[in-house]
């Protein structure tokens, strides 16, 4: 297949819905025979699989969400690509998929970068989202391992996933994962099985869930398909530890690691919603938000728990506001990379 040449297309940067776009190109790798192709870079295509394909009957499909960004220098930042790669291998790992090679994920990634690099606009509010993902291929119905995979990136522009604050219902039915099973891994499967309980909550009138641990439903887990984050007192970053019912998000971590430069406390740490809501209740000053690749920081702006609502502090001065700003300043150059995190094309 012939690579055209990319010119930036008739595309309203300012008016679009995530994830519907594509840019021009897309990599892609097959894996046979226990070894992965050298990547190629194409056209954005439809690709042809056998009905009798894996993916389509037992799940093992995983994809990785990473950005990159225009610096205020002009140079493209693919944000921590490095982390993402670890990502995905963990994650392939758990649904005994074979892992990437480091050199297929981060040059083919960049070589990709560089071929659609107009849709890298200037524009701190926007980037362009990396969407890496492999799927298996054998044709086969037994349930199996796949013995064959496909490797893919694409890309598509990005602004605000959520333009406000959510109101979140606790979810007391479902359980998005437990313990020992692959709720830390990014497969398909785990975001597939949390529609139905979001949908039924956009019918009451939320905008997403929060997630309670499998065993006890105590114990705050995660919120839609995004970390948790909570800020007590004006300056204790509290959050759920991680586990293998948690996945290991990187904003989660990079939010983490810029915390002390705010002048945060971190604490990771069984968080219950029975904590949250008293100290609500008590009129303490609560912040939540969820963390995630897409979204960054989504405030959460009520929590419904056993049919009451408590409100969560939301004013301009909250400190997640300052957390995110931070970390968009770290993304395009303005604050220092102190963390490596910044991978300049
Ligand atoms: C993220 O928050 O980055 C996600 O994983 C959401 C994505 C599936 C759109």
């Amino acid at each position: 297949m012939n690579q055209t040449e990319t010119r930036r297309p008739d595309f309203d940067f300012e008016n679009f819905t995530f994830g519907v776009q594509s840019t021009d190109h897309m990599l892609m790798a097959a894996y046979q025979k226990g070894a992965w192709s050298t990547y190629r870079i194409a056209p954005v295509q439809s690709i042809s699989l056998s009905p009798l394909a894996m993916c389509f009957h037992y799940g093992q499909t995983v994809f990785e969400g990473l950005k990159a960004f225009r610096m205020s220098n002009g140079k493209i930042n693919v944000f921590r690509m490095e982390s993402h790669w670890k990502r995905i291998n963990r994650s392939l790992k758990r649904m005994a998929m074979p892992p990437l090679p480091e050199e297929l994920f981060m040059e083919g990634i960049q070589q990709l970068l560089k071929q659609d690099s107009a849709w890298v606009i200037d524009d701190p509010e926007y980037s362009l989202y990396i969407r890496p993902f492999v799927i298996a291929t054998e044709q086969k119905l037994g349930v199996d391992a796949s013995q064959e995979y496909l490797f893919m990136v694409v890309l598509s522009p990005m602004r605000a996933y959520y333009n406000k604050p959510l109101k979140v219902k606790v979810e007391t039915n479902y359980i998005r994962a437990a313990r020992g099973g692959a709720g830390a891994a990014k497969n398909g499967g785990n975001y597939g099985a949390s529609l139905l309980p979001q949908i039924n909550a956009k019918k009451e009138g939320f905008d997403q869930i929060i997630w309670l641990d499998a065993k006890e439903k105590k114990f705050i887990e995660e919120s839609g398909t995004m970390n948790i984050l909570f800020i007590l007192e004006g300056n204790r970053l509290v959050t759920p530890e991680l586990s293998d019912s948690i996945l290991d998000g990187i904003t989660r971590d990079s939010l983490l690691k810029l915390a002390g430069e705010e002048g945060f406390s971190v604490e990771e740490r069984p968080v219950s919603i029975e904590e949250i809501c008293q100290r609500i209740e008590n009129g303490e000053r609560v912040e939540a938000f969820g963390a995630g690749t897409a979204a960054v920081i989504s405030p959460i702006e009520t929590i419904s728990y056993q049919g009451k609502s408590f409100a969560t502090y939301l004013a301009a001065d909250a400190g997640m506001y300052r957390l995110k700003n931070r970390l968009s300043a770290v993304r395009i150059g303005v604050l220092p990379d102190k963390h490596g995190w910044n991978h300049l094309l």
